[in-house]
């Protein structure tokens, strides 16, 4: 049971837009963030603001301790064996990207087979189409049903001794859908194909553990889970990552430099090239402190409790269609209406004060799929509440009306 209170942990929740009071419903383009990740951000910038594993001086090595405080709390947070597992990059994007180009180059070649999904978000398809055009591997895509569910017979059919690597999201951005990963990841070892999961839709939602999942990448974002933006994880086996030759060359990621040859770090620094972002990675262990003291059972349980109700009271409106009715959700809702493009239903929302996502959502293979070029999009989290969702409902009869 999470009470309303929580919402004062968001000062963003208290504003007004438009003269409405702020009804925040774009959670899976980015959450609001929590006060205690802005101030653990004020805090860094304006006291403890230092180079880490650079220095010798008091800041430098307390922002060190805390940088790698972040670390151990990830590892912990997703059940992984070891804190050299866990690199910090930029997001979601940024980890996949590393994945697609040190591994991709390392295990592909000509006549391989890459295998995706329908409902892949473009940041888990372009990538793997940049290392599939410079090592002449082949992208299969795996089929989704109307409901938008991974059809998992295709899939065990497409998956065969040419797929080296497989990479699914957890949970759709745009459907909402949560795909069933863990039996998705077993038939791809059973093939002897490496699996990575875009994570960037589950974290904050519900819980993922790598070594039960056993997958051998996963990726996601700290600004999806109340946190700042320019900061996300990839998580590896060590003995893969281990494998992999460096993403970028820089500092930090060296251990001797000589103009004949260079060494490289151990792991995890061997793919943390450059000053990274010291105060997003050590105000990710405050999101996942707040997440944790917030609870994720608690959050699914409200989540469930808003696309129910979000679900029922959006179908009573007449031209609304849905789009993503998988039986397995998170609460993230597409629809579109008739007679209204979703980009002038979400400009007559945002008026009400309502902030919801319109467009492809970055899903446009997806779109193709559905025979639509954009949805409109409400995406929850647990600080909404079902007053929020009436105002949805009410904001999109007062737009059909104007429209
Ligand atoms: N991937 C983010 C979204 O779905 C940006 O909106």
């Amino acid at each position: 049971m999470i009470p309303d209170s929580v919402r004062s942990d968001f000062p963003a929740l208290g504003q007004q837009v438009h003269g409405h009071p702020l009804v925040y419903l774009d959670n899976a383009a980015t959450t609001l963030k929590s006060q205690s990740v802005i101030d653990a951000i004020n805090l860094h910038y304006q006291k403890e603001s230092a180079n880490v594993h650079r220095g010798v001086h008091f800041l430098s090595e307390q922002g060190t301790v805390k940088y790698e405080e972040t670390r151990h709390t990830v590892q912990k947070f997703i059940n992984a064996l070891s804190e050299r597992e866990i690199i910090f990059t930029k997001g979601t994007t940024e980890s996949i990207n590393l994945v697609a180009q040190c591994l991709g180059q390392q295990v592909l070649k000509e006549g391989d087979e890459i295998l995706l999904s329908t409902m892949e978000h473009h940041s888990n398809i372009v990538p793997w189409q940049l290392v599939a055009e410079k090592t002449g591997a082949v992208i299969k895509v795996v089929p989704i049903t109307d409901s938008g569910e991974i059809e998992l017979e295709a899939y065990s059919q497409l998956l065969n001794e040419k797929t080296k690597i497989v990479s699914i999201s957890y949970i759709s951005n745009t459907l909402g859908s949560i795909n069933p990963i863990k039996e998705m990841i077993e038939l791809a070892h059973e093939k002897g194909a490496l699996f990575v999961v875009d994570a960037a839709q589950a974290m904050a939602h519900i819980p993922v553990d790598v070594v039960d999942l056993d997958c051998d990448f996963l990726a996601f974002s700290a600004h999806k889970m109340f946190g700042p933006t320019g900061v996300g994880v990839l998580y590896g086996k060590e003995s893969l990552l281990e494998s992999m030759p460096p993403y970028q060359g820089g500092g930090a990621m060296i251990e001797t430099v000589t103009f004949e040859k260079t060494t490289y770090n151990q792991l995890p620094e061997k793919f943390e090239a450059g000053t990274p972002h010291i105060a997003g990675v050590i105000a990710l262990k405050d999101c996942i402190d707040y997440i944790q003291k917030v609870g994720l059972e608690n959050i699914a349980e409200k989540e469930d409790q808003l696309l129910d109700y979000a679900t029922q009271r959006l179908n009573m409106i007449s031209g609304l269609k849905l789009i993503g009715t998988a039986k397995k959700k998170s609460a993230v809702i597409s629809f579109t209406l008739e007679g209204a493009h979703p980009h002038d239903l979400g400009t007559l929302l945002d008026q009400q004060g309502i902030a919801i996502r319109t467009g492809h959502h970055c899903t446009q293979p997806l779109m193709k799929r559905f025979g639509i070029t954009a949805t409109a999009r409400a995406s929850f989290s647990f600080y909404n509440t079902k007053e929020e969702v009436d105002k949805l409902v009410d904001g999109i009869r007062k737009a059909q009306e104007l429209l």
